[in-house]
């Protein structure tokens, strides 16, 4: 099976949160390219079976890359085996116990996209991001800063200055495992 995992990504973690992907499906023997949609054109999928495809979120709204991926190659789609995962802040709403956030992002950032191209995805990856204050612009590091005391208050490491870690690994590697079960018997 070959797989194509199209990311973009704006603070870096939909990148490796792709590698991370892409690491469980090799060890699952399944032969996998990485693209970031940022760097490279993707011009045809024909050789693929599985698609999976990643954006960050940004005030609800997915990169424009990903989303051209997404309106360019849907209606090619229904011939393979599809998933799509989000980079989102929802762990910090579940820690928070705010499930009516949680569930109203889930469907911002992927049911909405499912409905809008008429997609017919194995799996949709809900996840963690990353917070980093130095990758962003001035007035954005102004509108998150009040996040900062929630962040230290809800537990979130600081993995760097600046950096906070929102992801939850296992959550991601299961997934990818569970993927390659449900592509091989899709
Ligand atoms: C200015 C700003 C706005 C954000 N807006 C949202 C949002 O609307 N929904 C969400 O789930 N996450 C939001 N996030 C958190 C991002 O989803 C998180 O940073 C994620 O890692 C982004 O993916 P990327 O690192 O691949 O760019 C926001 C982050 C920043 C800095």
């Amino acid at each position: 099976m070959k797989a194509l995992i199209a990311y973009a990504t704006r603070y870096g973690a939909t990148a490796s949160s792709s590698e991370e992907i892409a690491k469980v499906l090799r060890e699952e023997g399944i032969d996998v390219k990485v693209v970031d949609t940022k760097e490279e054109k993707i011009t045809s999928i024909s050789e693929y079976d599985l698609i999976i495809v990643g954006s960050g979120m940004q005030m609800g709204k997915w990169t424009n890359e990903a989303e051209n991926f997404l309106a360019k190659f849907h209606k090619e789609f229904a011939d393979k085996k599809l998933a799509l995962f989000v980079s989102t802040m929802k762990s910090v709403s579940e820690r928070e116990g705010k499930t009516e956030d949680v569930a109203n992002m889930r469907k911002v950032s992927l049911e909405y996209k499912v409905s809008k191209y008429n997609l017919q995805p194995i799996a949709l990856g809900f996840f963690g991001g990353v917070l980093d204050f130095n990758k962003m612009n001035f007035i954005m590091r102004r509108t998150m800063s009040f996040l900062k005391p929630q962040l230290e208050k809800d537990g979130f490491q600081e993995v760097q200055p600046g950096v906070y870690e929102l992801r939850d690994w296992n959550e991601i590697r299961k997934w990818a495992r569970e993927l390659v079960t449900k592509a091989i018997q899709a």
